[in-house]
């Protein structure tokens, strides 16, 4: 049964000729070899060892072993069919701190993008998925604004190296959590709680960004932009109160990105909220020419939409959270069913987003880079993981990209998150992303039935009627 509303029904089954297919991985939750060729210390290897920050004690060690696995991991990749990898560079393998490049950190993602072209799959790669060097965040980490510079230096590096054979660049991952959840709910690494942190992250991720992409675009002509994770944000009713909640939710979640990037400055009702935590005092002359330099794609990151409503609280506002000038934000359910994350299946909210961005940004190129869900997957005595939730999961989506482009959205590519079970960050192993299945113990990979699903979906480029 299909979750989409009936006038989405009607899709044609097909996707574009060229449709990119692909699955989607970050180093730290799938590399492992944490302290091989060179690497050091990033802030989610620190912030691992402190007791409490994961579930379970879990660490990047040994993760899906993928820094030793990568050409069995192609094999696999090829038995999917799968048309692209995106998968992102560990920056603390390749420039620790200030010092020299480390070439051995350096040479590892040419041979994997050597690898997957022998194996016609196309290499997307992202340079940030939050690794940061835990030697930088000593300096302040995102704080700082020498981090921006830091990391167009870094970025540049691996566009010189890798730009002749990437088939696209993302310069951040989801800036929003890099920024609210590790410097404002302190959720994720470095774990810091401080508002004026957060919105100063926020501010040099965008610079980081701007920069790293004139670097790329010196040594690459691969296409390049960013991935964000966005939200469709619905207010709970058409009261006024509930209306500014949600104003301010899609300010601090969407806008402050998109409008830097995509337009080349700040919403105006953003920057006054965000005004008490010093957002003016941190922008210089010329940093919003730079942030919003063209860019030739977008990435979208969609999990599901949020549906919320103003605080009723006044106390709601004394823990620490990611929502800065929206403290006490109800989040709501809409009654759709839940995933292990507890995030709510809502497929309809990716059409919707989309038709909105395309609409915004008319002529900007869009991706899925990523979509997925966690489920209680088994790995069943016979060998097999029966996932079809999973399955239903990757139909919704799909339809309604698909959905999406008869609208006449641009989409370019659907990446599912994540191509392996991995280290779901603070909630640990447990959570379990993959189309694959790796028992942590040995190993072993198996590919659940969404899978093979996918697979054949990948072969028709298009969904089973
Ligand atoms: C977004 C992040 O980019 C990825 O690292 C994470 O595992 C998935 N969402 C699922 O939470």
């Amino acid at each position: 049964m299909s979750v989409l509303p009936e006038s989405a029904q009607s899709v044609s089954l097909s996707f574009p000729t060229g449709f990119v297919w692909g699955a989607a991985t970050a180093s730290f939750q799938v590399e492992g070899a944490t302290t091989v060729d060179g690497r050091t210390d990033s802030i989610w290897d620190e912030f691992c060892r402190r007791p409490g920050a994961v579930v379970n004690g879990d660490t990047g060690d040994p993760a899906a072993d993928h820094y030793r696995r990568y050409e069995s991991d192609i094999e696999l990749m090829s038995s999917l069919g799968l048309g692209a990898y995106r998968f992102s560079v560990a920056w603390p393998r390749v420039r620790p701190d200030a010092g020299p490049v480390n070439e051995p950190g350096l040479d590892f993602y040419d041979r994997l993008v050597d690898g997957l072209l022998e194996a016609g799959i196309a290499p997307y790669a992202t340079l940030y998925h939050w690794d940061l060097p835990q030697t930088l965040q000593v300096e302040g980490g995102w704080t700082s604004r020498e981090t921006p510079y830091r990391f167009a230096e870094y970025a540049e590096t691996v566009a010189e190296r890798l730009g002749d054979r990437v088939a696209g660049w993302m310069t951040l991952n989801e800036p929003w959590c890099a920024a609210f959840l590790g410097y404002a709910s302190g959720r994720h690494a470095p774990g810091v709680t401080s508002p004026t942190a957060a919105v100063a992250a926020v501010h040099h991720l965008l610079l980081g960004h701007g920069l790293a992409m004139e670097r790329i675009r010196a040594a690459s002509a691969a296409p390049a932009g960013i991935t964000l994770n966005l939200f469709p944000v619905h207010p709970e009713t058409d009261s006024k109160a509930d209306a500014e909640t949600a104003r301010r939710v899609d300010g601090l979640q969407n806008r402050v990105f998109l409008d830097p990037i995509l337009r080349g400055e700040y919403p105006a009702d953003v920057l006054a909220d965000l005004t008490p935590y010093g957002l003016p005092d941190l922008i210089k002359d010329g940093d919003l020419a730079v942030i919003g330099a063209p860019v030739d794609l977008l990435g979208v990151n969609y999990y599901r939409a949020l549906l919320v409503g103003s605080p009723t609280d006044p106390d709601a506002a004394g823990e620490p959270t990611e929502w800065i000038g929206a403290e006490g934000a109800r989040f709501l359910d809409s009654g759709h069913p839940r995933t292990e994350m507890g995030w709510e299946v809502q497929p309809e909210g990716l059409a919707e987003l989309l038709v909105d961005l395309h609409r915004e940004f008319p002529n900007l190129p869009l991706y899925v880079t990523e979509n997925g869900a966690a489920y209680p997957d088994e790995l069943s005595e016979s060998g097999k993981v029966v996932d079809h939730d999973r399955i239903a999961f990757l139909d919704g989506h799909l339809r309604a990209s698909l959905s999406a482009i008869e609208q006449g959205v641009d989409l370019r590519g659907y990446f599912y998150w994540s191509l392996l079970d991995n280290l779901e960050w603070a909630e640990g192993y447990a959570k379990r992303f993959g189309l694959v299945h790796v028992d942590f113990q040995t190993q072993q990979r198996t590919p659940k039935e969404s899978a093979r699903w996918y697979a054949d979906v990948i072969a028709r480029n298009g969904l089973p009627a």
